[in-house]
């Protein structure tokens, strides 16, 4: 993804967030960091609330980028949290969302995090297998306590993954298969410590066709539906999980909202759908969305030299720090902050790598930008999510990267 200074206003982070005022963090660079704006997050999920239906929720998903100030500025929002840890439900917390707007959702939950999860009253605690279902009816008997709970179901469906992330549909160690939920729901229904009242499905992200994502929302819908005429399944809740994308290559463009807000308005319409969802919470668990656009992360070009013919721009920042390129196989948009701000014209393909021993060290093997030079701050975009946490940061024990505000 190709930006120069007249154009660099069409991604989110600089259409909030002009270049100019950049220049300290540029000036006063030391090390590797991520820069985050508050205000784009407040953006996307104010794109949410405009376009979706009010009957849907919104829970963030922590893991996507935990930062406390970050958690403090959603709770402000409005927004409940996904959690998937111990320290996960702590942090939000600490962060003043209320135990009741908080879920606890992953395949392998210990028996200390369901400890404290029933004793802390959370909402609900989405359930995987038959045996994290008999254990948390066991740690809720001794503390006479019942327990909300969803099941998490692998259905036959799912809305197509670019790159390999949750991993759609098939063999999964996420949730319990379609076919076993029946068995599922009478034993839940059969024992004294737990309340199922409904399902969690999820498992694709970074979807960039609404349509998907509503086709995907009418399945979980109507799954719900299903097990509710069939198997009594008493549904209060619905939790549809995450997925929806950004744009993060020059092919790609940004998610329709407005209108998958029209097709899930069209989808109300119905009679059955309607009567049946006015009694239900539905809730969307944001990560990406709400908290990718809104990072940075910035690095200095310590070396450029040429192999084989290509230019090659070596940085003090690597996957250490930002490992998502490697891990994903999905590349960054790229800006040469400093490139831009003297609006140097001439051009060039470079292939950005790291400072760590491994080829793996790699952000983009053929990133277009002005001419680059040693001394110069690049910006990697689209880094607040699945970034700063989601690294490996003692890998060739560097100086870890550390994260600032912009506002
Ligand atoms: C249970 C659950 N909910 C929500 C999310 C957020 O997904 P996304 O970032 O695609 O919105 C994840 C991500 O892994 C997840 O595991």
């Amino acid at each position: 993804m190709f930006f120069n200074k007249s154009d660099i206003g069409k991604h989110r982070f600089f259409k909030i967030n002009k270049l100019e005022s950049l220049k300290p963090f540029i000036d006063n660079y030391k090390s590797p960091f991520y820069l985050y704006s508050k205000k784009v997050i407040e953006h996307q999920y104010e794109l949410f609330r405009k376009n979706i239906p009010g009957n849907f929720n919104v829970f963030y998903a922590q893991k996507s980028n935990p930062n406390k100030e970050i958690l403090k500025f959603i709770h402000g929002l409005g927004a409940g949290c996904d959690t998937a840890s111990l320290m996960e439900m702590k942090n939000a917390m600490d962060a003043g969302f209320d135990n009741l707007h908080l879920m606890l959702t992953g395949p392998g939950k210990t028996e200390e995090e369901l400890k404290f999860a029933i004793s802390e009253k959370i909402l609900s605690i989405n359930v995987e297998s038959f045996q994290e279902l008999e254990l948390i009816n066991t740690i809720a008997k001794q503390t006479d306590i019942k327990q909300d709970i969803l099941v998490r179901i692998n259905p036959p469906f799912d809305s197509s993954e670019k790159n390999r992330i949750i991993g759609g549909s098939g063999i999964s160690k996420f949730g319990i298969d379609l076919d076993q939920i029946p068995e599922f729901i009478e034993l839940a229904q059969s024992m004294s410590n737990v309340n199922l009242n409904g399902i969690h499905i999820f498992n694709s992200s970074q979807i960039l066709d609404h349509n998907k994502i509503l086709q995907n929302t009418k399945d979980v819908i109507n799954t719900a539906i299903h097990f509710n005429e069939h198997n009594d399944l008493k549904v209060k809740r619905i939790d549809l999980g995450g997925g929806f994308g950004i744009p993060y290559s020059e092919d790609e463009s940004e998610m329709d909202i407005n209108s998958l807000g029209e097709g899930l308005n069209e989808f109300f319409k119905e009679e059955k759908i309607r009567k049946f969802s006015e009694k239900v919470e539905m809730y969307f668990e944001l990560g990406r969305y709400l908290s990718g656009l809104c990072g940075i992360y910035l690095t200095k070009v310590l070396y450029t030299k040429i192999s084989r013919g290509k230019n090659i721009a070596v940085t003090d920042g690597g996957v250490h720090h930002l490992v998502r390129p490697a891990l994903i196989g999905q590349n960054h948009p790229i800006v040469n902050l400093t490139a831009l701000l003297e609006e140097r014209t001439s051009k060039g393909n470079y292939l950005i790598a790291g400072p760590l021993c491994t080829s793996l060290d790699e952000f983009d093997d053929n990133a277009e930008l002005p001419e680059t030079k040693p001394g110069d701050i690049l910006a990697i975009l689209n880094a607040g999510a699945y970034g700063f946490t989601e690294s490996m940061p003692d890998f060739l024990s560097h100086k870890k990267a550390y994260e600032e505000f912009i506002n």
